[in-house]
């Protein structure tokens, strides 16, 4: 077991440690004369062209990788991308028409609510695109076209390398989307070239874990989080919170930034911290003015923000500082500290973040 380990205390934060590694393994074969290459795609492309509307469903930590790929499509075309929670599709009328494409994300490929919506699609006319870790696995099997993670067996029952390579092969499909609707820009051109480099930024970024760590000894007492962030952050904040829970049985909710107004700010107060989600993108004004109204109902607040901003240090000591990339990309930059956080904090409270209490692996039953 130890061996397998690689060394490290537990599978999670071996598999956490891997993510830039699953990011190559992802990136890896699909990109050919500087354009985003699947050869599974060859006979389907057809199916991506002209769609005006794309079908995503998911669970967990997939479902959050499948937000990500909304905002970058709804961002970068005039394709309408609708993602929905498998368990909460299945049993809603299906709005699909012959030839509609719903992409189903799975690590497992087992996921018996996914495994159901995908069936109702089908029956109604969809062509299946699924991103799924596990080669032969019945998601892999019942789809139309499987686009593989290729990140390696996860043992750890939280996601983490799995969603930084789900997170890759929505880029990469996303960018195919474009290309092949007519969307191909200088600034794909950009974000393709930033995607391909990042891999090295990742590492750069696990290097913070010492850092992570002494920030999650100092914030591992609280009973409750507030994860917040806009656009692109949203997401992230989403995953963060769930990653917590998860593993430390912490309370955290997520909220887009602009909500907090709406009801949660309500609950901030100096016994509940807010966890910040703001790179250097378009919104990051907005996100900041959010987070100085929490400052005043005395929270405590972490920062994961970009490098050499220095207007952070303006809102709190509680920094995480990842290299710039090009704003969509940050779900996948920022990845790793939120995993290395809700990590920490489960070790230093001395439970098993490999196997947390009521939770599977794969959940095969309804
Ligand atoms: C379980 C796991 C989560 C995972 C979710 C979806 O709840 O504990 O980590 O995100 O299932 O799993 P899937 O295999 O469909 O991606």
């Amino acid at each position: 077991k130890a061996a397998e380990k690689g060394g490290y205390k537990h599978f999670m934060y071996k598999e956490i440690m891997e993510d830039p590694q699953a990011l190559v393994n992802a990136l890896v074969g699909r990109v050919k004369n500087d354009r985003p290459f699947f050869e599974e795609l060859e006979y389907y492309e057809e199916l991506l062209k002209d769609a005006d509307r794309i079908r995503v469903v998911s669970c967990g930590t997939s479902y959050y990788a499948g937000l990500v790929f909304k905002y970058f499509l709804e961002n970068h075309t005039d394709i309408d991308v609708e993602v929905e929670v498998s368990s909460e599709f299945r049993y809603k009328r299906p709005h699909i028409k012959e030839g509609d494409v719903l992409i189903a994300i799975s690590q497992s490929g087992e996921t018996a609510d996914t495994l159901e919506s995908v069936r109702l699609a089908k029956k109604h006319g969809a062509k299946i695109v699924s991103i799924v870790n596990v080669v032969g696995s019945t998601l892999d099997r019942e789809s139309d076209v499987t686009l593989f993670m290729n990140a390696g067996p996860e043992i750890g029952v939280a996601a983490t390398k799995t969603y930084v390579a789900e997170l890759a092969v929505l880029y990469l499909l996303g960018l195919k989307v474009m290309e092949i609707n007519g969307y191909w820009d200088r600034e794909a051109e950009e974000i393709l070239d930033k995607l391909v480099r990042m891999p090295e930024l990742l590492e750069n970024v696990l290097r913070k874990d010492p850092q992570i760590r002494e920030l999650s000894e100092k914030y591992k007492d609280y009973r409750n989080f507030m994860y917040i962030g806009r656009g692109y952050g949203y997401p992230t904040a989403l995953e963060g919170a769930l990653k917590l829970k998860e593993i430390t049985y912490i309370h955290a909710t997520a909220y887009q930034a602009g909500e907090l107004k709406h009801g949660p700010i309500a609950l901030l107060d100096v016994d509940f911290p807010v966890f910040a989600v703001m790179p250097d993108d378009s919104l990051f004004f907005k996100t900041k003015s959010n987070v100085i109204e929490s400052k005043s109902r005395n929270a405590p607040v972490i920062v994961l923000g970009t490098e050499g901003n220095r207007s952070l240090e303006e809102i709190t000591g509680d920094i995480i500082h990842v290299p710039p990339t090009h704003e969509s990309l940050y779900p996948l930059m920022m990845a790793p500290v939120i995993q290395l956080f809700a990590y920490h904090i489960a070790d230093l409270k001395g439970l098993d973040p490999d196997k947390p209490r009521n939770l599977a692996k794969s959940v095969t039953v309804e």
